[in-house]
């Protein structure tokens, strides 16, 4: 009667605690997670329950220690996804005929990949979880392609060897990248071609190669000695440093355009992150038109550097609080003229310049600089005019309240077909009807926590005794 109880009892507890366990785990992440992290556990019991006889522990602990050596130099990656160099290691115990495998290589993947960020609670247990997950269904998904393609290859046989070891590593790397892009694409609301583009498409070659590094790691420890394989960490530790190459570049490459588009900001007189803010409609916008992620990343850069031009026009232009006489609205209208030159000696910034040109053509041909029409504007230039003009209107100035949302869209319908392409206006207004005006405060950029130079000259003027201090 006791285990019947018992049984009962848990059957009913089972779910409530499931839910109860489940509580912090973001929503979008549940689906995930729960089969995965189930799936990996059971394929852990199958190949461990018997154990295999014969086990070399030696070999085992050998190859979890070389990939917690490896775990312990993760690379983040701007897309928020980790880059390790453990697949290396990892591929040598799946290769290696001294391991037994399965049960060899799923162990090796379980416990050799702890990270000691796991252990400071980053990411949160259910991260740490599912990346134990990802790493066992991949290390399976190896084995399992090895195994059956076994039988076709013929001993010797180089071209077979390279075909095995391709569609071997090939498996464990799709399972592995491909999970882990979609766990972080659903934690964080980014479309899994961003997460893509941002992370992994740059570093791609890099975790490709350890591939066949993981093959040759596994030979040498059979032929040579497992003390041999350890040499292999020298090219890994060089595929790790390039990885983080790739996020110091490109740190410093956002953090000196953000730099840039604040002193645009100060020197326009705006509102602290009106480019910032620009640079994030268009990126929405651009997402909701389904541009490539390689084009919106521009499109967002030329929103930042949009107005660069305008260092280039004097201060007495720039601010003057009355409307411009037409000399004066002439020298302003060079400002995208100024910016594509400002632009053009950068390589990295080059392919921005046709768009920051045409940031003031009108859909209809009336605008400067050139009198482009319709579809001979760039689309990221289309996109920016509109993404500028909502900004404009939805942000408070120093003189006047923002005329809000609904304004905004009343003159962006007004004027589409004339001063705007009528998809654009259809894209935006889509986009905040489906996720709000707050879906465009999501960016990568790091925070701006500093006051600007617009800001600053006001406060000091406001605070005479600052100023006086200063002039002093
Ligand atoms: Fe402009």
């Amino acid at each position: 009667m006791y285990p019947v109880r018992c049984g009962v009892v848990g059957a009913l507890a089972y779910p409530a605690a499931v839910t109860s366990w489940l509580a912090p785990v973001p929503a979008s992440l549940r689906w995930l997670l729960v089969p995965v992290v189930a799936v990996a556990g059971l394929i852990l019991i199958r190949v461990s329950a018997p154990p295999p006889e014969n086990l070399d522990l030696g070999r085992v602990f050998f190859w979890t220690i070389v990939t917690l050596v490896a775990a312990a130099l993760p690379v983040r990656l701007p897309g928020g996804v980790h880059a390790t160099i453990t697949t290396a290691p990892i591929l040598a115990a799946l290769f290696d005929p001294g391991l037994l495998n399965p049960f060899g290589v799923c162990w090796v993947a379980f416990i050799g990949t702890f990270e000691p960020r796991d252990l400071r609670g980053d990411p949160k247990w259910y991260g740490t979880l599912f990346n134990r997950a990802d790493w066992v269904l991949s290390a399976f998904a190896g084995w399992l392609v090895l195994e059956m393609t076994q039988s076709a290859v013929r001993h010797g046989d180089p071209l077979g060897v390279l075909a095995q070891i391709a569609a071997a590593g090939g498996a464990f790397a799709i399972v592995n990248n491909g999970l882990s892009m979609l766990a972080n694409s659903l934690k964080t609301g980014t479309a899994l071609s961003r997460v893509w583009a941002l992370s992994l498409s740059n570093v791609a070659i890099g975790l490709v190669s350890q591939v066949p590094l993981g093959w040759l790691m596994s030979e040498v420890a059979d032929k040579v000695g497992l003390w041999a394989a350890v040499l292999f960490m020298v090219p890994l530790l060089l595929a790790r440093y390039s990885f983080s190459r790739y996020t110091e570049t490109r740190d410093l490459f956002y953090g000196t355009v953000q730099a840039l588009s604040q002193a645009i900001d100060a020197k326009d007189g705006f509102t602290r992150g009106h480019a910032d803010r620009v640079s994030r409609i268009a990126g929405a916008i651009a997402r909701e038109l389904g541009i490539a992620e390689r084009e919106i990343e521009q499109i967002e850069l030329a929103g930042l550097l949009h107005d660069i031009g305008k260092i280039g026009i004097e201060d007495r232009i720039l601010m003057k609080p009355a409307r411009l006489d037409p000399d004066e609205q002439e020298l302003m209208r060079r400002h995208p003229i100024y910016g594509a030159s400002i632009l053009e000696p950068s390589a990295a910034l080059r392919p921005l310049v046709p768009i920051v040109l045409a940031h003031h053509e009108n859909f209809d041909g009336s605008g400067y600089p050139q009198g482009l029409k319709g579809g001979d504007i760039p689309i990221g230039s289309r996109i920016l005019i509109v993404a500028d003009t909502y900004e404009a209107m939805t942000s408070d100035r120093i003189y006047r309240k923002a005329p809000g949302h609904d304004r905004a869209m009343e003159q962006l319908n007004r004027y589409k077909g004339t001063q705007f392409d009528p998809t654009i206006v259809r894209a935006l207004q889509t986009c905040i009807e489906r996720r709000g005006p707050t879906s465009f405060e999501a960016n990568d950029l790091p925070p701006i926590n500093y006051e600007t130079l617009a800001e600053l000259r006001r406060r000091l003027a406001r605070e005479p005794l600052v100023r006086d201090a200063h002039a002093s």
